[in-house]
């Protein structure tokens, strides 16, 4: 049997084995530019096979939250490059999340006060953004109306994610992740119930899908297919995603549609363990049996749940986020079955510093804090 702590061969990169640190927004950047402290936090944590990047925003627009550190500066671009040699030099491997919030975001963190970009001009209900109140304090606050892309600006959207990819790749990276999941941009382009567009990418399942497939083609030519994988999160409902007409169709054509791409690997996020209802019993069973390259999922597993989900043959990989967080030895502990420590909530985002980020110490015996 096929042991999680086996290496395995990503498109030619040699992962140590097969557990993935999640992409993880921590918010912990200052003018969201990484630094010394965010090196530290992912060496860490460079034991993972692969180390998938918090959401780094591909430029101002594709931005919805505060202190998150982005793709689309020199100072940025200088700043993941120290992340990128430390997690190197601890032996680890790293993808950076490439990512555009669309509509959940707030006229204060765009340019001139613009609304936020969307597939739609209608505004996500019940959704956040994260900026500065009316008293200049951190908060989070209902996300702005935006207005629906123009037609023409879509390829300018696809081009800011391709500057993004080569960023990425010039400040170290073994690749780049396209963020399409849990309610973000490319989500609202493909959910038939946010969608309400006319054109080229509105409507059909191929006109919906037409945007995350063209910025996949794109970012693959100027990087090369086998540095770019992408998250997807079927039947998520995350940021006012409802359910839609040809939902299953909708994911399984993606799915078709992935397989002819000679990508890195597809990531599924479900949201099961967000406290949302998950996808189907079986989806990833059905989803691979359209795409047949490295699919990795995330949500809830440990030991032995990724052990059963390798065995069982529709994941090549897993990836792990919480349990990242407070464990930065995790794969240690999961190979020596040693207990695990509890994540801090309260600390998950914002200017905590090393509190709840850098500060959680490796396993230590007769350490009573664990998790057993
Ligand atoms: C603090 C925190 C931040 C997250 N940020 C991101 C993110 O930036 N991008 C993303 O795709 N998912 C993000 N997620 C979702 C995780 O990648 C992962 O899918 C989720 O935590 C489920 O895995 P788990 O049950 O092992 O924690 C985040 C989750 C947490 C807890």
């Amino acid at each position: 049997m096929t042991s999680l702590f086996e290496p395995y061969d990503l498109a030619g990169l040699r992962l140590s084995n097969r557990i993935l640190m999640a992409p993880m927004t921590r918010a912990r950047a200052m003018n969201d530019t990484p630094d010394e402290l965010t090196a530290l936090y992912y060496s860490q944590r460079a034991g993972a096979g692969l180390i998938v990047s918090e959401g780094a925003p591909i430029s101002v627009e594709g931005r919805g939250y505060l202190f998150n550190p982005g793709l689309h500066t020199r100072e940025q671009a200088e700043g993941w490059r120290k992340v990128t040699d430390a997690v190197h030099a601890a032996g680890g491997r790293i993808f950076a999340q490439l990512w555009h919030v669309g509509r959940v975001s707030h006229t204060s963190l765009q340019k001139d006060g613009a609304a936020p970009a969307s597939s739609t001009s209608a505004r996500a209900e019940n959704s956040n953004a994260y900026t500065y109140d009316a008293n200049g304090n951190p908060a989070n606050v209902p996300a702005s109306t935006p207005r629906a892309l123009e037609t023409a600006e879509v390829a300018r959207v696809t081009q800011d994610f391709v500057r993004g990819a080569r960023m990425a790749i010039d400040a170290g990276f073994d690749g780049v992740e396209l963020h399409g999941a849990n309610g973000y941009l490319f989500d609202q382009f493909i959910n038939g119930a946010v969608n309400d567009r006319t054109d080229k990418y509105g409507g059909s399942i191929g006109n919906r899908l037409r945007f995350l497939l063209e910025t996949l083609d794109a970012v693959s030519d100027a990087v090369g297919g086998n540095r770019v994988g992408v998250r997807i999160s079927p039947f998520g409902r995350l940021y006012d995603m409802r359910p839609f007409d040809d939902e299953a169709e909708t994911w399984l054509q993606l799915a078709e549609e992935l397989n002819f791409r000679k990508l890195a690997y597809v990531h599924l996020s479900d949201q099961l363990t967000m406290g949302l209802p998950g996808s189907p019993e079986g989806f990833a069973a059905s989803f691979c049996s359209g795409f047949r390259g490295t699919l990795i999922a995330a949500g809830g597993f440990d030991r032995e749940k990724g052990e059963k989900a390798i065995a069982e043959g529709h994941l090549s990989l897993i990836a792990i986020g919480k349990d990242f967080i407070s464990n930065p030895d995790l794969i240690e502990r999961m190979k020596n079955g040693w207990p695990l420590a509890e994540p801090d909530r309260a600390t998950f985002y914002g200017q905590w510093g090393e509190k709840g980020y850098t500060d959680y110490p490796t396993y230590q015996p007769g350490n009573f804090a664990q998790r057993s």
